[in-house]
This record gives C-alpha cells, sequence and structure tokens, in this order.
C-alpha cells in the first residue's frame, strides 16, 4: 500500500499546488500523523525527529484553518499566532509560510526584539492575518497597547518543549492566557519531556498526541563519534574537521567560546561566522545569511542555534564543547541529517569530560563510536570529514568597504560582509603552508577522500562556492539537498 497523499491527508490543493512546485510531494511521517486531525480543527501535540517536517506539518493546517473560517484581520488584533524561540527560527518559519500565505492573500508579521518596533507597530496595525513571534517582544507590543490577542483563531508552539522551559514559561503562558479559550492549539517539537504537560493540560482540550517515532531511536542516516582528547589538540582538530568540504555547525558552550572559536578558525583558514546572543541583530543576520550563501562554511553558534535552524547540506555539526544535558545533544546533533540526507555528528571530548558525555550520549539514547585522538592528524579525522583540506587565509573576507575608509581586515571574528561575489574562490590549499598549517592543523590530510569533492585536484573546491556545497561525509551517502523526498524520510526515520 503506498502512503497517503497530501491530499489523501485533506490538504486542500490550492497548498498542495505550493508544495508541490517546492519539491514536497509526499508527507513525511509527522505530517502524517498529524494532518488530518490538525486539519480537522483538534488540539494536537506532535513529535517527530529534527528535520522530519514539522514545519509544514503545523503551516499547512494553520493557513487551512484561516482560509475556511474566512475572517478578516483587524487592525492590531491578528487571526493566529506562531511562538518560536528565537529571531532566526521566527524569520525561517516566515520563509516557508509566505507562499502558502500568499495563495490566500494572508497577511503575516514577524515580531521579535532586537530591531526597531515601528515596522511591527505598522504590520500590526494594518490587520495581520498571522503573526510570528518570539515571546518578550510580543509581550512589549501587547502591553503598549498595539496588539490584542482575542481575535487569535489558531495558536502553535514550535519547539514546545523549550517554550515551556522555566525562560520562557512565563511570558508564553500569560500570551496563551490572552487567546481565546476555544482556539485552536498546535504544539511541536523533536523532544518532549514533562514540562511540557504544564501547558498541555492548562491550554490544550482534548489533545491528540502523535509521536511519529519512538523518542529512543535517532535519527538513522546521522552517525554518533567522540573524539577523546587533551584539551590542546581541540582547536586544531577543529581546523582540520572544519577545513573539509561541506557545510559544518560547531556548538560552544558560551558566547564568549563561540566568539573565540570563530576567530580562531578564521586566523587559521576556516572561513567562519558566529551566532550567539551578544551580537546584534544585524550582524546575526549577516553571518547566518554568510552562512546559507556559501561565504562562510563553517557556523559557530551557542545553543541559541541548537532548535529548529535548517541550513540545507549541513553535513557535520562539531559540538566543541558538549552539551549540557541530552535535549540539547539531540536538538544540536539535528542540524545535520536532514529532510533523509546523512550526516555525521562529532562531540570533542577532554578525559575530564568523559563521564558527562557517556551520561548525555546514554540519556540521548546515542552509541557513538568513541575514539582517542592522541596526535593531531589522526586518520578518523579524514574518515569522518573526507576530502581536501582547503585554507582562505584570513579565513572570511569582509568585502572592501567603499570608499576605502579604514576597516581593519577581514580576520574577523565572524564579521561576514556584504555580497561581494569571488568569496573563497581562492582557498588555498593546506598543504600550502599558510593558516592552520602554521598551528600545527591539518597537514598531510590534504588529498584523502578528494574523488568526494567533485573538483578536480588543483581546481577550485566545488564544496564551498557555490550556495550548496556538496555532500562531504560517508561514503556513497546521498546529498539531502534537492533530493528531499519522503520516502528517503521514511526509509531513514523508520
Ligand atoms: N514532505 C516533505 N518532503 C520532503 N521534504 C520536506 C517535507 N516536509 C518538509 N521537508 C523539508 O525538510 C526540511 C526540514 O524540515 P523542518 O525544518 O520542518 O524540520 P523540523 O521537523 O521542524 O526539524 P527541527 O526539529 O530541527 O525543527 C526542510 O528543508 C523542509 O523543506
Ligand atoms: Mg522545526
Amino acid at each position: 500500500m503506498s502512503s497517503p497523499s497530501f491530499a489523501d491527508l485533506g490538504v486542500p490543493t490550492d497548498l498542495t499546488r505550493v508544495l508541490d512546485a517546492a519539491g514536497i510531494t509526499s508527507p513525511t511521517p509527522i505530517q502524517a500523523a498529524t494532518l488530518p486531525d490538525s486539519l480537522a480543527g483538534r488540539d494536537v501535540l506532535g513529535r517527530g525527529r529534527t528535520g522530519s517536517g514539522k514545519t509544514y506539518a503545523f503551516l499547512l493546517p494553520l493557513v487551512a484553518r484561516l482560509a475556511a473560517s474566512g475572517r478578516t484581520a483587524r487592525s492590531g488584533k491578528p487571526r493566529s499566532l506562531v511562538l518560536a524561540p528565537t529571531r532566526e527560527l521566527v524569520a525561517q518559519i516566515q520563509e516557508s509560510l509566505a507562499p502558502l500565505a500568499k495563495v490566500h492573500g494572508f497577511t503575516m508579521q514577524t515580531v521579535f526584539g532586537g530591531v526597531g518596533q515601528g515596522p511591527q507597530v505598522a504590520g500590526l496595525k494594518r490587520g495581520a492575518d498571522i503573526v510570528l513571534a518570539c515571546p518578550g517582544r510580543l509581550e512589549d507590543l501587547i502591553k503598549q497597547g498595539h496588539c490584542r490577542l482575542d481575535d487569535i483563531e489558531v495558536t502553535i508552539l514550535d519547539e514546545a518543549d523549550h517554550m515551556a522551559d522555566l525562560g520562557f514559561l512565563p511570558a508564553v503562558r500569560r500570551l496563551l492566557d490572552a487567546t481565546p479559550r476555544d482556539g485552536q492549539r498546535l504544539l511541536f517539537s523533536a523532544t518532549l519531556d514533562n514540562a511540557i504537560d504544564v501547558l498541555v493540560k492548562r491550554y490544550l482540550s482534548q489533545p491528540v498526541t502523535h509521536q511519529a517515532d519512538s523518542a529512543q531511536s535517532p535519527v538513522v542516516q546521522m552517525d554518533h563519534h567522540v573524539l577523546r582528547m587533551p584539551r590542546e589538540h581541540r582547536v586544531p582538530v577543529l581546523v582540520d574537521l572544519t577545513s573539509a568540504p561541506g557545510r559544518t555547525v560547531v556548538f560552544t558552550r558560551t558566547k564568549h567560546g563561540a566568539k573565540a572559536l570563530a576567530r580562531q578558525l578564521n586566523k587559521s583558514g576556516v572561513p567562519s561566522v558566529e551566532l550567539h546572543g551578544n551580537l546584534s541583530q544585524n550582524a546575526r543576520t549577516r553571518n547566518m545569511d554568510a552562512f546559507h550563501s556559501g561565504k562562510a562554511t563553517t557556523l559557530v553558534a551557542t545553543d541559541i542555534a541548537a532548535r529548529g535552524i535548517h541550513v540545507d547540506d549541513v553535513s557535520l555539526v562539531v559540538h566543541a564543547d558538549p552539551p549540557a544535558e541530552h535535549k540539547a545533544y539531540l536538538h544540536r546533533s539535528g542540524r545535520t541529517a536532514r529532510a533523509g540526507a546523512a550526516g555525521t555528528v562529532i562531540t570533542l571530548m577532554t578525559p575530564e569530560q568523559e563521564r558527562d558525555v557517556r551520561d548525555l550520549t546514554r540519556a540521548a539514547g546515542i552509541k557513538p563510536t568513541i575514539t582517542r585522538v592522541d596526535a593531531l592528524g589522526h586518520p578518523v579525522l579524514s574518515q569522518l570529514a573526507p576530502g581536501e583540506r582547503v585554507l582562505v587565509p584570513g579565513g572570511i573576507v569582509v568585502e572592501a568597504p567603499r570608499p576605502a575608509t579604514g576597516s581593519t581586515g577581514g580576520g574577523g571574528n565572524g564579521g561576514a560582509g556584504g555580497g561581494g561575489g569571488g568569496r573563497n574562490r581562492n582557498r588555498r590549499r593546506s598543504g600550502s603552508g599558510s593558516g592552520a598549517g602554521a598551528q600545527g592543523g591539518p597537514r598531510g590530510q590534504g588529498g584523502q577522500g578528494g574523488s568526494r569533492q567533485g573538483g578536480k585536484p588543483g581546481s577550485k573546491p566545488a564544496a564551498k562556492q557555490g550556495a550548496k556545497p556538496a555532500a562531504r561525509r560517508g561514503g556513497g551517502r546521498p546529498a539531502g539537498g534537492g533530493s528531499h523526498n519522503a520516502a528517503s524520510f521514511s526509509a531513514g526515520v523508520r
């Protein structure tokens, strides 16, 4: 028996057309499980693995229900609300929503801090069918009288268990309290825990819970490794791994750690940007843009990037510092191996961290392969991150300011400059003696697995130039980009 189509599940044809155009033709397990109920107006609590398509699982019923109800958004009174923990995630959800909303001419307004509130206030005033928000700024605007939630028909909490964490819960409760009791509510995450019960009991009525996969069965196409090493190997090993072809997300515990590491990677020749809470919103946006476009091949982030963020073809996630707990491990790791693609996850562990790492991988239901890396240039590095190491002197090149007034060069700490093409075009091979090589980095790795790169030796590495780096890890496994299909999800996640 073939699996149901979106239409079979009740998704209106005008919306399936939009999905078709995006190459999304058959539902993933979490979509297949939840759509009949969510489209019917039920309250739903849904859990499906990272990268398994939860965004459409809540956006499709959102748009379909608003269309069916046919009301008009009034000034300052949005008709629906999507709450998410970070600005980047709000922006990303909006991007997925835009073509669906357009079908019905629905207006959207994002609401988050770190940017001026003027445009947000104006958008609310004009009337917004859908508000996508981080809780803090939305509360501010409500307090200032710019927004009321009395007309809300559908409320969605993405990363719902995180929204039930102490830091968010009070604001989330106040916001939900301000929405009508009989509105529809959809809560989604890759991990659910007891904390969410508070929200479920109080705000969902006769909810249906769908868990599209078992809590203890991680994404199948994700390979988990732990590298045990002395502390002094950490940076050279990171340079080695991140200078291989493909996109990498590196997680650190602290903002300071993310900043320092991005700077070190750039200095060593790996074009890197940082993402953490100490950056201005402009810098955050610029850095994410640079990572999306391929100008930066490595994103060094705190857990701010752990939840929900999707960048195509991230083939490697490195926990440069082990995460604090197992949920963070799953979400961080989930930035790779998305949408049926394969990916590798590496945790760097000093001997002192051994016990913590063991506990958290066990709690996450993961059995990683543990390798001792006693010397730099250990063969496991090129096995996990195959391909020729390529270094760009100075890392990410900040575009020369127009006119030539003095910016201090590009070495910098994740400052992704403007748009200039040609970035990364003249990467040097690591054997040529600059960058990481000078720091005891990836010597001797050049050329290994080079056949996977798609570029001839000595030519520009294809993986780093375009918007879509080639897949790099894992012998012969499929790349994610452009190959989204439900079969790969199903094969991967069941
Ligand atoms: N039915 C589908 N077929 C193919 N690709 C899909 C399908 N649904 C969603 N996708 C794609 O899968 C990718 C991951 O989706 P999404 O970001 O919604 O995952 P998620 O489950 O929310 O993950 P996370 O838990 O990390 O937030 C996106 O690129 C999305 O476009
Ligand atoms: Mg998501």
